[in-house]
């Protein structure tokens, strides 16, 4: 009876260990103790589909990203519309939310491409938090045009971070993405 007690109360401590260690791991912090921020802006789900690959794989915190209007659900009037003026007279969309970026040493950018450059809302979210002496990495997916100019105007946006290689996907990826995430995750390590 003594040992299937003790048995027990070892499977108790072992249980409640794991759990612990899960919760440990799930607190936005990568194993060389740096805190890592993954946000993101997304519009009809892509951007957020690699988000959710990279939080998976690095076990970074997540934000998303929200302007304070919701975009129409209609891709014309968002892409041909709304975006487009914003993108031709550089608005910065006030956002749901600007975020806190202070408690994190890296931050995971997403942002579809869109009229050639990052998403207005990511503009906001960069000039409305400091990102100096923190490191940035970008990921981008667009629909056929690549990266754009959108590593370069990050930088000049987020002064004093250093950032990194982009990770640029069309669309939502294919089944080696995964991989490629990986990948990138050990060249920019
Ligand atoms: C307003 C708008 C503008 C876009 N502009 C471009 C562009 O300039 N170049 C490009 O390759 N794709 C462009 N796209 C396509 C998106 O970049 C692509 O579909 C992206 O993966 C969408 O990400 P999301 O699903 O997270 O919103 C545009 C899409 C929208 C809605």
């Amino acid at each position: 009876m003594k040992k299937i007690l003790f048995l027990f109360l070892a499977l108790q401590l072992f249980l409640t260990g794991a759990a612990f260690a899960a919760v440990q791991t799930n607190q936005g912090e990568n194993m060389n103790g740096s805190k890592l921020l993954i946000a993101y802006f997304s519009w009809g789900g892509n951007t957020k589909h690699i988000a959710e690959k990279i939080q998976s794989q690095t076990g970074g915190d997540m934000f998303r990203i929200e302007t304070l209007t919701p975009y129409p659900a209609d891709y014309n009037e968002t892409a041909y519309g709304i975006a487009k003026k914003q993108h031709e007279e550089g608005t910065l969309p006030p956002l749901k939310d600007n975020g806190d970026v202070s408690q994190y040493d890296i931050i995971f950018i997403g942002t579809p491409a869109w009229w050639h450059e990052m998403a207005p809302a990511v503009k906001t979210f960069i000039t409305s938090n400091d990102f100096a002496g923190k490191t940035i990495v970008p990921f981008i997916t667009h629909g056929g045009g690549g990266e754009y100019t959108i590593h370069e105007d990050m930088t000049k946006l987020s002064k004093g971070a250093n950032v990194l290689k982009p990770l640029v996907i069309f669309g939502d990826g294919n089944s080696h993405t995964d991989d490629e995430i990986k990948d990138w995750l050990k060249q920019i390590e």
